[in-house]
């Protein structure tokens, strides 16, 4: 007979259900989960919060399915582990799937924890992230199981731009189910052991009759370097999660908070001697232009943004004088720089989580124009590149420009000029502003002159001189006040760090109205 007291059976009772809720799977799935390269959810969740933080919420919650045997399994918390602790001592809500419950699939139950967790992260203003390693909406419940994919769309859609969501794709993310990812700010796939598709790739052989493996056609370097849906990707588990870390660390709790300061020995005054001889000579070589944000940025940091996708444009974030700042800047090894169909959404993506996370922006622009080409007309350049326009457009943060070398035709208004609200603009002494580079515009101009001239290629020589010594220079934009100065590269970091000071109590509002309607 046993002797316990109603209390210690009470908590021996607690304790099987807990303990029931921390098995998952069970540890042949959890075995199987490792044997993959992939940490379980509840691993994940210990590598990414402070430790001791992490508070659960729902461990007890199970489905109501009764149909296909599923009566059967049930699995104390549903699949998916849901909760808030802190990161970096900042409360965030992080929900991880658990791919050895029923391969982590939505159903009814937990889509409702994954709600709860967001409408609370919304009511306290707090980061939410959540790791996906999940086969999809969970077969068994049909259609309840698509809703609650609804449920948390709506949800991701009300949050955007209120707090920053961050998805980190762990595994499968099939289906319709890609779609809460795609609205929240930022993706992260582990390589090798993640993919995202609408449908995989029997489907596409059935539909299409194209052969492609899982991982070419939505694997983590796929959707890093030719879509662009990830912004970041990671050779394992530990690794994405510390990118989190990292990525989180630039981002503010809310639309109503500034990112945290970060304290640097780095001085302010610093000079850069490296920058006055970093721009070739030669204005058609290319040079790279995270030397110049890297001599700029605290303590030589730049965090790159989709570093493999329309790698003429590099965005990311970097600290100067212990802020954070937003860096738009042309890439001059890549396409020379130019503006084209991906750079431009790529920007204008980048320039509008910066605007809704007030996180001030910073152009270095070395830019030849947008790319020409028939790919890029029939792509829809006008209106791609239109989208990289109205972002700067409506952005209320601060912004700075500085331009480098070339800002030459629709680029140079297009990308933070003065004209578009643009605070301060300032122009290095080799910097070219103009309405197109200089041979083209001496062979509109001048082209009966070079055509009737006894020596044509000397005369276009003698005529691009003159139209290089008159445009490509930035004294005449200087002169209309279209640039605020023209200062030595060397001394860029105190004269941005000055100018981001004193805009730091910035205040600008656009019309009141629903929305603008950004040509998407
Ligand atoms: C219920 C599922 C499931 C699902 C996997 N499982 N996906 N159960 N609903 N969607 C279960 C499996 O039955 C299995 O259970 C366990 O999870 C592990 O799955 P395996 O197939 O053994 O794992 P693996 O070989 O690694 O393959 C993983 C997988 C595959 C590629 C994800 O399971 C798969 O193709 N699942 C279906 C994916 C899918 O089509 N989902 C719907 C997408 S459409 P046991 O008990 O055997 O371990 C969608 C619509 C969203 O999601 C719409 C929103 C609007």
């Amino acid at each position: 007979m046993s002797t316990s007291s109603p209390f210690e059976k009470r908590k021996r009772e607690l304790e099987r259900r807990r303990e029931h809720a921390l098995a998952g799977g069970g540890a042949e799935r959890t075995k199987a989960q490792h044997a993959k390269g992939k940490l379980t959810a509840r691993e994940r969740i210990a590598a990414l919060m402070d430790p001791g933080s992490f508070q659960e919420a729902g461990m007890l919650v199970e489905h109501r399915c009764l149909d296909f045997g599923l009566d059967k399994q049930k699995f104390p918390g549903d699949g998916v582990v849901t909760g808030h602790g802190t990161i970096g001592g900042r409360t965030v809500f992080v929900y991880s799937q658990d791919f050895t419950v029923l391969g982590g699939s939505l159903g009814e139950a937990h889509a409702q924890k994954i709600c709860r967790l967001m409408d609370q992260a919304l009511k306290v203003g707090a980061p939410t992230i959540g790791l996906c390693d999940s086969g999809g909406a969970r077969i068994q419940e049909g259609v309840v199981s698509l809703g609650g994919y609804a449920d948390i769309f709506l949800r991701n859609t009300m949050a955007s731009g209120v707090i920053p969501q961050i998805s980190v794709i762990m595994g499968p993310c099939a289906g319709g189910a890609v779609y809460s990812p795609a609205i929240t700010d930022f993706i992260l796939m582990v390589e090798h052991s993640s993919y995202m598709f609408i449908t995989g790739p029997n489907v596409v052989k059935t539909v299409t009759n194209e052969d492609i493996s899982f991982e070419e056609l939505g694997g983590a370097l796929t959707h890093a370097s030719k879509s662009g849906v990830a912004h970041l990707t990671a050779p394992n588990d530990l690794a994405a999660l510390e990118s989190v870390k990292k990525l989180l660390s630039f981002l503010p709790q809310n639309n109503q908070e500034k990112p945290q300061r970060r304290e640097t020995n780095d001085p302010f005054d610093r000079v850069s001697p490296e920058l006055d001889t970093l721009i070739p000579d030669d204005p058609k070589k290319p040079y790279d232009i995270r030397r110049a944000i890297e001599a700029i940025a605290d303590d030589g940091e730049f965090f790159e943004i989709a570093p493999l996708y329309a790698k003429n444009l590099t965005v990311g974030y970097m600290h100067l004088g212990g802020e954070v700042v937003g860096v738009v800047a042309n890439q001059p090894m890549h396409l020379a720089g130019c503006l084209d169909l991906d750079a431009s959404v790529k920007g204008a993506r980048f320039v509008r989580t910066c605007d809704c996370y007030n996180i001030p922006l910073l152009v270095f622009e070395d830019v030849p124009g947008f790319l020409p080409g028939v790919k890029q007309e029939h792509g829809g350049i006008i209106r791609q590149g239109a989208k990289l326009l109205y972002a700067f457009c409506e952005a209320t943060v601060p912004r700075v420009t500085v331009i480098a070398r070339k800002a030459y035709g629709g680029a140079y208004d297009v990308l933070n000029s003065k004209h578009i609200r643009g605070d301060a603009n300032f122009a290095w002494p080799t910097a070219e502003m103009a309405v197109m580079g200089v041979r083209g515009a001496v062979e509109i101009l001048f082209k009966k002159e070079i055509a009737q001239a006894d020596d044509p290629v000397e005369k276009e020589a003698e005529l691009e001189r003159k139209y290089r010594e008159k445009f490509a220079s930035p004294y005449i934009a200087a002169a209309h006040g279209f640039v605020d100065d023209v200062i030595e590269a060397s001394h860029t970091r105190a004269r941005l760090i000055a100018t981001f000071k004193m805009l730091s109590t910035k205040r600008d509002t656009n019309p009141p109205r629903k929305h603008g309607n950004i040509p998407l």
